[in-house]
Parts: structure tokens; C-alpha cells; sequence
């Protein structure tokens, strides 16, 4: 497997990618509402934004094999200075239908830590849009990604192990103490788990991940426990330290600890206790 996090801008990076090379590309690109992110300024026009996620799409549908998928995460956000919200999500919809892609989910991931809002409701969710180029024909390994049942009547419904994982998914959100352990400044970490499990339903061992906008790395990281290649394209190089140190600890959790059908409370416990160990000793073989 090989793993290859590069430093600039996305739009350029995309070029040394050969057509129809890699099966899946997941992403969460900034949002346009001020994240200190270094380099890039995460304050633009709308227009700017549309371009730059629309020139990426494409690049994406370009790389994808004819059954590759495209997972783009965005959020509804507060606009600019108006204080109204924009749902980015509507946005991204209208740019994949435009660059060639069918939408097969739009995935809710929710999660209860975040700010409170005094003026509105508080905001706990975000959209994980999932497009394939081809919409009879894309890798959808739901075996892998089953859940326990919830009740009786679920194991008569759906048989086999496990339900399915449906559209709605809770994952935590990366919280300030768990960035201090790891020693991460990124603003906007990825929960590992949610990856790990995007990986494991739309690509298969052996394949290339690829992430435009890298940040710490969480998806070559997921790439690697689950042994897939990785490419990441991250326009700051204040991030690739970040990057390397989490291939060195979090890289070595075995994929085991990330079984779906474990219940919520032993999944957390396993985690943090593999986090724990790689974390102490990165260099014990596992
Ligand atoms: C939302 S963050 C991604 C975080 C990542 N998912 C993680 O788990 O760490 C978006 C990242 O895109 C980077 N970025 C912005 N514009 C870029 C571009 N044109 N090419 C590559 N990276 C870019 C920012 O520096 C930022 O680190």
C-alpha cells in the first residue's frame, strides 16, 4: 500500500492523477464561515466557493473508476455577515448533478457536541452527499458496514448480521481534549470511525482513497488501518506533521477495534483503549 499526502492547491494536484485510478474520494472542504485554517482563508465570495468545489467535482469525476464514488461533506452555515443560513448541502446537490454524478444518499451524520445558539435552534447535523457516476453499477459493500439490530422485529425484517446502517449516523464530533491528546491544532478533524466505515462500504482492500482536502489526514489514516492506498492533497504544510505523527500512532489501530457491530459503548471503549496503546507505545507490533 502507499500513502501519499502532497502540499498545494487541489485544483493542480488533481492533474498528476490519471484518469478513472481511483475508486473513492471522500472529502470535507471548507465551509466559507471563517475557520482559521492557515494558509487558505475561509472567507469568500459565494461565487469563489462554487467554483472551487465545482473545479474539484469535476477533477473527482475525472480520477473515479466507472463505479468510484464521491462523498462530499457539507453543512448548513451561517452566510457571511447576514446571519442567515445557507445550506451548502442544496449547493453541492446542484454541483454534482452539473459535473455528471447521480445522487444515491444524502447521508445525515449527526452529533450532539457543539455550541449552543441563543437566537436559533442549535445546529447538530451535517450532510454527507453520496455520488456515483453510475447509478447501476457502483461498490456498495453493505456486509461490512452492518449495525446491531435494535429489536426483535429488525433481525426478522433485514436477516442476515445486522441491520442496515441507514441514512442517519451519529459520530462525534472531534472534541478539544481528544485534539490535545493527539497533539492536533487542525480546526476541523474528522471523527475516525466515520471514514473507517465510508471505506469500508465503497471501496475494496487494495484501492486508492483520495482526499483534496486533507487536513491532519483522517482519511489516509482510515486508508491505511483498513489497507487501502492513500492520496491526500492538503494546501498548508503546517499540516503534514500532523499527518505523519497520526500515521505513526492512529495508522496502527487494528481495524477490528472498528467493528460496526459492536454496540456504541463497547465501539467507544475499544477505541480509546487501542488510542491509548498505539499512543503509548507506537512502535509494538499489533
Ligand atoms: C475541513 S478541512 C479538512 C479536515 C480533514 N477532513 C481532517 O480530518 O483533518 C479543509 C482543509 O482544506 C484545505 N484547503 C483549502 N483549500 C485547499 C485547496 N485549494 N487545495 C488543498 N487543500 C485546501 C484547508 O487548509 C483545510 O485544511
Amino acid at each position: 500500500m502507499g500513502y501519499d499526502y502532497r502540499i498545494g492547491d487541489c485544483r493542480e494536484l488533481f492533474k498528476t492523477v490519471p484518469d478513472g485510478s481511483v475508486r473513492l474520494v471522500v472529502t470535507s472542504p471548507p465551509y466559507n464561515i471563517g475557520k482559521p485554517y492557515g494558509t487558505y482563508k475561509d472567507k469568500i465570495a459565494l461565487n469563489d466557493w462554487q467554483e472551487l468545489i465545482s473545479d474539484v467535482t469535476r477533477e473527482v469525476h475525472r480520477i473515479l473508476t466507472p463505479d468510484g464514488s464521491f462523498f462530499l461533506n457539507l453543512s448548513p452555515v451561517p452566510l457571511g455577515d447576514s446571519r442567515e443560513i445557507m445550506p451548502l448541502p442544496f449547493l453541492g446537490y446542484q454541483i454534482l448533478k452539473a459535473n455528471g454524478f447521480c445522487l444515491r444518499n444524502m447521508i445525515t451524520w449527526t452529533f450532539n457536541n457543539m455550541q449552543n445558539c441563543t437566537n436559533r435552534l442549535s445546529g447538530r447535523y451535517e450532510n454527507i452527499l453520496w455520488g456515483v457516476k453510475d447509478i447501476d453499477h457502483y461498490v456498495f459493500n453493505l456486509d461490512e458496514v452492518r449495525v446491531p439490530y435494535i429489536s426483535k422485529n429488525d433481525k426478522r425484517l433485514e436477516g442476515g448480521s445486522g441491520r442496515n446502517p441507514t441514512d442517519v449516523w451519529y459520530f462525534d464530533r472531534v472534541n478539544n481534549m481528544t485534539k490535545k491528546k493527539l497533539n492536533l491544532s487542525h480546526p476541523t478533524v474528522y471523527p475516525l470511525p466515520m471514514i473507517v466505515r465510508i471505506i469500508k462500504m465503497s471501496s475494496h482492500p487494495g484501492d486508492t482513497v483520495l482526499d483534496p482536502f486533507a487536513g491532519s489526514g483522517t482519511s489516509l489514516i482510515a486508508a491505511k488501518i483498513l489497507g487501502r492506498s492513500g492520496i491526500g492533497f492538503e494546501l498548508d504544510a503546517k499540516y503534514e506533521n500532523e499527518y505523519k505523527r497520526r500515521m505513526e500512532t492512529e495508522g496502527l489501530i487494528p481495524a477490528g477495534v472498528f467493528d460496526e457491530l459492536k454496540d456504541d459503548r463497547e465501539k467507544s471503549e475499544a477505541f480509546q483503549k487501542a488510542l491509548s496503546a498505539v499512543l503509548m507505545d507506537p512502535k509494538k507490533p499489533r
